[in-house]
């Protein structure tokens, strides 16, 4: 696939495309809320964006997992996820983990932060065994709760991240429960052993390494992510196009 196109090659060409934000990336922030001012500037020749945009790569028409990697993941969640899944790997955990490692912060990566473990869960949940979606999900409870038998305690890095003082919310509490009491309790708790953050010591990890391991375990469908009918499919098209305006 062509990735440097002429703009006149994508949709909307010969007009002015506004980018509408989304509300749940604003809310609450500094960002002014610019949506009546940007529909005051609607006029001939200027539109909302729909569709491809210019300023990102380009996906191809049927995109498959480690595409989402390449030209959609935030810099910092790209080497995230590739050196928390290699150190899985190297530590001689099974495939299964290691991919739930690869997984684990996707929707943070190219989606949605609020919640990320519960999104991601479900973004992949069609492709997975569940275990996977189900350490996915529980990854984010058990991050907050030590568990010493495996060597694992409250990381460093959320006390930078919230405070020392923060408590996490009852909801996260009796998720936290619930998974210790899980037969699989050992899979997502086993992500939150290999989810740390190497801000700067990070070696880069290439992606494809993991290609034949994802062919064992995420079922790519032949529609591409995004394209095949399915429950989740919304949710790697938002990835696809994060600013068409509906
Ligand atoms: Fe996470
Ligand atoms: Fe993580």
């Amino acid at each position: 696939m062509d990735q440097h196109r002429p703009t006149g090659d994508f949709p909307q060409s010969g007009y002015q495309r506004l980018v509408l934000p989304s509300a749940v990336a604003t809310n609450g922030t500094a960002a002014p809320d610019i949506e009546s001012e940007l529909f005051a500037q609607l006029k001939p020749g200027t539109v909302f964006m729909m569709g491809d945009n210019p300023a990102l790569p380009r996906m191809p028409p049927k995109p498959r997992l480690l595409d989402f990697y390449k030209s959609r993941l935030t810099d910092l969640t790209y080497r995230h996820l590739l050196t928390s899944a290699k150190r899985a790997m190297d530590a001689g955990q099974e495939e299964k983990i290691v991919v739930a490692c690869l997984l684990h912060d996707i929707s943070n990566g190219c989606l949605i932060r609020t919640d990320h473990g519960y999104w991601g869960a479900q973004m992949i949940a069609p492709y997975v065994d569940e275990e996977i979606a189900w350490a996915v999900q529980h990854h984010q409870a058990l991050r907050y709760f030590a568990d010493e038998s495996v060597g694992y305690r409250y990381p460093e890095s959320y006390v930078k991240f919230f405070g020392k003082d923060y408590v996490p919310p009852d909801y996260i509490r009796a998720a936290a429960e619930n998974a210790q009491r899980h037969r699989w309790y050992m899979s997502a708790r086993l992500v939150t052993l290999y989810d740390i953050y190497f801000f700067d010591t990070a070696e880069a990890v290439q992606p494809d390494i993991f290609q034949d391991m994802i062919g064992r375990h995420f079922r790519e469908p032949k529609e591409g992510l995004g394209f095949d009918g399915s429950s989740v499919a919304h949710m790697w098209r938002t990835a696809i196009w994060p600013n068409n305006a509906l």
